[in-house]
């Protein structure tokens, strides 16, 4: 299903360096299976999959009622409670027509008013539900959002009605989610107590949202059991493994930068998921490679300057999918004025790929080499077993590193600081500090 390429890592990595990373590794992963190591009370993603199967005909449920009352879900996170979801409809829907069922709307992961207010006209004249996703329940985003919209649905079809078209998706008895749900009689799913945020794609965080826009949650769930089982070997052998050994040579020799790269825009989000798993799970301690990401050949024509002579503090992660679920072929034509015959009878995805391979072998030339992540083909499997191949593979990481690749406390630093300047009971001695701050500068 996956095959992890080295051939475009040059230095190839030294064989002393790679025996002893190979034990790192299995000693990160020893520590991982055995729940020995740091933020082992967030775990639960490594049996999710399994466990989520007994839950997937009450999602189905849910999702078959919010699809027959609305014309559109808002699906209303931020972070981990977001991304998942987003990249998952992304990667599987067709580029230029919704699946079956309602619209998904996603809302609540930023603090835009123009969008909010642009959505609150769109949804003027058509049928809505809200899927409010929450942990912690007190996240400012989505609860801004989630006090709009609610409001504007039950002004809209009445409280009662409002109650029968909103599920809420938090924590099983903690935060302010919770309560409300519990006083205004939602439907509510639970997220595990042992599943961080960015680990909980496959909770219905993310199974509740992709279920509405039709996609089959089994065969996700599928995919990432299957990821499981083929995963747990302990040696050079496992593509994980692999991955992890290349980045971390990669970064021991100087490289700071780790860019996914696809080739098909459709992974844009999987891009952007990929960016917080990482990122919030290495990024701390002052260590850690920064993720970032381009779509290619169309970051070509602007980023590929820079990744071709700019800096040489960085690398590429990059994802091909070997079989294009659709394909065509370039037409020949007689006047040949645009001098493409020579394509003629090429199809786009041979082309797409030549692309690929020349220009990952030009970056290497430039000093930029590649990590080739090859997946069979694009489908709910395939991207379950690749969700849990990036996570088993940023957690080894992680704890290579030596880091908690569970926890994520930078992320409270821009909250504490909008809470003082907005004000928030409870903050009053930050809001005086920040205020005197703002003065002197
Ligand atoms: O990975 C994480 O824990 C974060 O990105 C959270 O998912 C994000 O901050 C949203 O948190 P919550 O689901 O509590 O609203």
């Amino acid at each position: 299903m996956l095959n992890v390429n080295v051939d475009y890592v040059k230095p190839a990595i030294d064989s002393s360096d790679k025996k002893a990373l190979e034990q790192e590794i299995a000693s990160a992963h020893e520590k991982l299976e055995n729940g020995t190591g740091k933020g082992n009370d967030f775990l639960g993603w490594l049996e999710l999959a399994k466990h989520m199967k007994h839950q997937v005909n009450d999602i189905n449920t849910v999702a078959s009622r919010l699809k027959e009352s609305s014309d559109v879900t808002l699906v209303i996170g931020i972070g981990g409670s977001y991304l998942g979801a987003k990249a998952t409809l992304e990667a599987l829907k067709p580029y230029f027509k919704n699946n079956d069922g309602p619209e998904l709307i996603f809302v609540g992961h930023h603090i835009s008013s123009e969008y909010m207010a642009d959505l609150t006209d769109y949804l003027e004249d058509k049928r809505f539900s809200i899927n409010v996703i929450s942990k912690s329940g007190t996240t400012t985003e989505p609860a801004l959002a989630f006090r709009h919209f609610k409001t504007l649905l039950e002004n809209k079809v009445g409280k009662e009605e409002a109650s029968k078209r909103i599920v809420a998706t938090t924590d099983k008895e903690k935060g302010a989610l919770r309560h409300l749900a519990i006083q205004e009689g939602y439907d509510t799913f639970v997220i595990p107590d042992d599943v961080g945020g960015r680990y909980s794609v496959l909770t219905p965080v993310g199974l509740l949202p992709i279920a509405i826009s039709g996609t089959d949650v089994d065969q996700l769930l599928d995919g990432a059991i299957q990821a499981r089982k083929d995963f747990n070997e302990r040696t050079l052998d496992n593509p994980v493994y692999q991955y992890v050994m290349a980045r971390h040579s990669l970064y021991r020799q100087g490289k700071k930068l780790e860019l996914f790269i696809h080739y098909e825009p459709k992974l844009a989000f999987l891009a952007e998921w990929w960016k917080q798993l990482f990122g919030e799970s290495e990024g701390k301690e002052n260590k850690g490679l920064y993720p970032a990401s381009a779509g290619f050949t169309t970051d070509l024509h602007s980023l590929g300057q820079y990744i071709q002579e700019g800096e040489r503090h960085l690398f590429e992660t990059v994802i091909s999918i070997n079989n294009a679920s659709r394909d065509f072929k370039i037409p020949q034509t007689k006047a040949n004025l645009d001098g493409l015959n020579y394509l003629s009878d090429q199809s786009i995805d041979t082309i797409n790929k030549k692309a690929m391979q020349g220009t990952m072998l030009a970056h290497l030339d430039g000093g930029a080499p590649s990590i080739l992540i090859e997946v069979d083909t694009l489908d709910a499997v395939h991207l379950g077993y690749l969700f849990y191949f990036f996570e088993l593979s940023v957690a080894l990481s992680g704890y290579v590193l030596g880091v908690n690749p569970f926890d994520q406390p930078g992320v409270e630093a821009y909250k504490k600081n909008m809470f003082a300047l907005l004000e928030k009971p409870g903050f009053e001695e930050e809001t005086k500090v920040i205020k005197e701050r703002l003065k002197q500068s």
